[in-house]
C-alpha cells in the first residue's frame, strides 16, 4: 500500500486491461432461444407485447431456425400453442401434437441443436392452469401422471431436455420415472425448480395464450417474498433427480440464484422472462436506454449471480453482439 490506500483503478486503464481481468464472460452456448409454435400454414406473426418475437408455423419455422443456426445458438425451448384446448390439456402428450411435430422436425433437419421440450399443461388445457382441475382446485397427484405422460411424448418425438414447468410437487419424481420406464433414462430433466408467482410473465401468456381462465397459480408457483422456500423447492428437485435447476424470473431473483449456485452442484439456468424482455424493448424503441449495452449488462448480471445457462428472448440479439466483439 502506497499513500495510505490502494489503487484500483490500474487494473482499469485500458480495454485490453480489463478483458484481462474480467471476471464474468457471456458465451453464446450459454443461450437458450424459446420458440412458439403455432398449429396452421403460413404464419410468421409478431407477438404483440413481444417485439422481435414471432409465432411460426412449422412450414415457415425453417427461417428462424437458419437465423438461430447461423448465429451459433446451440439450444432452443419450444413452446407449443395448440387449436385444442380441453380439461385434460390432452394435446400436450399427443403424438401429433403441435410441440411433439415440432421437436421431431427440428431434430430430423437441425440434429445440431439441442431441442429442450417445456413441460406443463397451461397452453393446452380450457382451463389454462398447469394441472387438472377439480372443485377450483388444482389437483397434484393427478396431474403428475400427465405430466410424465408428456414428457415421454416428447422425449419420444425427439427432445434432447425435459424441462417441466408446472411447480406440482413431486414432479421432477415423477417425470425421471416415466423416461426410465420408456427408456429414456438418458433424457435430462431441468427442472423449473424455484418458479415464482411473478408479473414478469405477462407478455408470455399473450404469447402462449395461456392465461389461467379463473384464480392465479399462487397455490403453486411460489410466493415472491420467500428465500428459504427456494431452498427446500431446489432441495426436493435436487434429491429427485433432476440434473438442471432453474431459477424464473431471473432479474428480480438474482440473490435465489447465488443462493442455488452456493448450495446445490449442478448446472444453474436463469430464466430471463417475458416481462423482462418487452421492458427493455419498450424502453430501447422509446429510445430511452442503449438497448447493446442494457441486454449485455443484464444477461452478465445473471451469470455474475451463478447462472452457467440463460433462457432468454434476446438470445439473437446477445449472439449478434458477441460475434461483433
Ligand atoms: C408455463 C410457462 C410459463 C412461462 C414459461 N413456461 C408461464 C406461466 O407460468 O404462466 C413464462 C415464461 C415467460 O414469461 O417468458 N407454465
Amino acid at each position: 500500500m502506497n499513500n495510505g490506500f490502494q489503487r484500483h483503478r490500474r487494473l482499469r486503464r485500458s480495454e485490453s486491461m480489463r478483458a484481462l481481468v474480467r471476471e464474468t464472460v457471456l458465451r453464446k452456448e450459454d443461450l437458450i432461444y424459446p420458440l412458439f409454435i403455432v398449429e396452421g400454414e403460413n404464419v410468421k406473426q409478431e407477438v404483440g407485447s413481444m417485439p422481435g418475437v414471432y409465432h411460426y408455423s412449422l412450414d415457415r419455422l425453417h427461417e428462424e431456425l437458419e437465423e438461430i443456426v447461423g448465429l451459433g445458438i446451440q439450444s432452443i425451448i419450444v413452446f407449443g400453442v395448440p387449436q385444442h384446448k380441453d380439461e385434460k390439456g390432452s394435446s400436450a402428450y399427443a403424438d401429433d401434437g403441435i410441440v411433439q411435430k415440432s421437436i421431431t422436425y427440428v431434430k430430423e433437419n437441425y440434429p445440431q441443436l439441442t431441442v429442450i421440450a417445456d413441460t406443463c399443461l397451461c397452453q393446452y388445457t380450457d382451463h389454462g392452469h398447469c394441472g387438472v382441475i377439480h372443485d377450483g382446485d388444482v389437483l397434484n397427484d393427478e396431474s403428475l401422471a400427465l405430466l410424465a405422460e408428456t414428457a415421454v411424448s416428447q422425449a419420444k418425438a425427439g427432445a434432447d431436455i425435459i424441462a417441466p414447468s408446472n411447480m406440482m410437487d413431486g414432479f421432477v419424481a415423477a417425470i425421471r420415472a416415466g423416461l426410465d420406464e420408456a427408456g429414456y433414462q438418458d433424457i435430462p430433466i431441468m427442472s423449473y425448480a424455484v418458479k415464482y408467482a411473478s408479473s414478469f410473465y405477462g407478455p408470455f401468456r399473450d404469447a402462449a395464450h395461456s392465461s389461467p381462465q379463473f384464480g392465479d397459480r399462487k397455490t403453486y408457483q411460489m410466493d415472491p417474498s420467500n428465500r428459504m422456500e427456494a431452498i427446500r423447492e431446489a432441495q426436493s428437485d435436487y434429491e429427485e433427480g433432476a440434473d438442471f435447476l432453474m431459477v424464473k424470473p431471473a432479474l428480480a431473483y438474482l440473490d435465489i440464484m447465488r443462493e442455488l449456485k452456493d448450495r446445490f452442484p449442478l448446472p444453474l439456468v436463469a430464466y430471463n422472462v417475458s416481462g423482462e424482455y418487452s421492458m427493455i424493448k419498450a424502453a430501447a424503441l422509446n429510445g430511452w436506454v442503449d438497448e447493446q449495452a442494457i441486454v449485455m449488462e443484464k444477461l452478465t448480471s445473471m451469470k455474475r449471480a451463478g447462472a452457467d445457462l440463460i433462457i432468454t428472448y434476446f438470445a439473437k440479439d446477445a449472439a449478434r453482439y458477441i460475434g461483433e466483439n
